[in-house]
């Protein structure tokens, strides 16, 4: 496809429990989201997303990173399988690997990604700990496209909490975790609608080029 033709079917990439497919899964099974999910692929045999994926009836892959000698080896069979389904998008949930640029420049404009902090703050790891640290008083989640910039692609909507004075980094998480669920298949009912597009190397919302991320409630 070209980028900015209107999706209609995408794979799930994981690497661990898959709460955020889940709620694809869920919304798909409901109705709410017009989406033909093809296909869930795991870096790791052990994830359970991959059950989860069984479970659902959707083919479950792994193509684990430990067999490949380097990051463009792993890229190549990585979308050596991701083209079998010919999917228009491809979904990052949890998925902990950097993908290389010249994976993500053949996919560009097709790949998100959910980032558990208010990008650009903390890209990475250990955000909600992070966040904490920095004595913020807000903390929150962004769904961005994947350029190959590490969580550095245009963002496209963010979901914001206030951090309460007793919050650690696990209480930070399963609220982060709750807004997740509801933002990325909301990230993706814009695209399947033609509201969200990417167009020139940047995101368009509503006809016009997103400069900052949407809020969400
Ligand atoms: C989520 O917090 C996501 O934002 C981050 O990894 C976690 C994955 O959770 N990138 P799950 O596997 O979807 O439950």
């Amino acid at each position: 496809m070209t980028p900015d033709k209107t999706p209609r079917s995408a794979v799930v990439l994981i690497s661990g429990g898959g709460t955020n497919l889940q709620a694809f899964i869920d919304q798909v099974a409901d109705g709410s989201l017009d989406l033909n999910l093809r296909a869930v692929i795991s870096n790791r045999p052990d994830a359970y997303g991959l059950t989860r994926a069984s479970e659902a009836g959707v083919p479950a892959r792994c193509v684990d990173h430990t067999d490949y000698v380097d990051r463009d080896a792993f890229d190549a069979a990585l979308a050596a399988v991701i083209e079998e389904y010919a999917p228009d998008l491809i979904i990052l949930a949890g998925f902990m690997r950097i993908l290389t640029a010249g994976f993500v420049d053949r996919f560009e404009g097709r790949i998100l990604n959910i980032h558990p902090s208010l990008l650009p703050k903390y890209p990475g790891l250990n955000t909600h700990q992070r966040a904490l640290d920095a004595g913020d008083d807000w903390h929150g989640v962004t769904v961005h496209f994947v350029t190959s910039e590490l969580d550095g692609g245009p963002p496209v909507l963010q979901g914001r909490i206030r951090i309460l004075a007793d919050d650690d980094a696990g209480s930070l998480a399963a609220r982060v975790l709750e807004i997740e669920h509801r933002i990325y298949p909301e990230a993706v009912r814009l695209m399947l609608t033609g509201r969200l597009r990417w167009h020139e190397h940047a995101a368009w919302l509503d006809g016009k080029r997103l400069e900052a991320p949407q809020p969400f409630s």
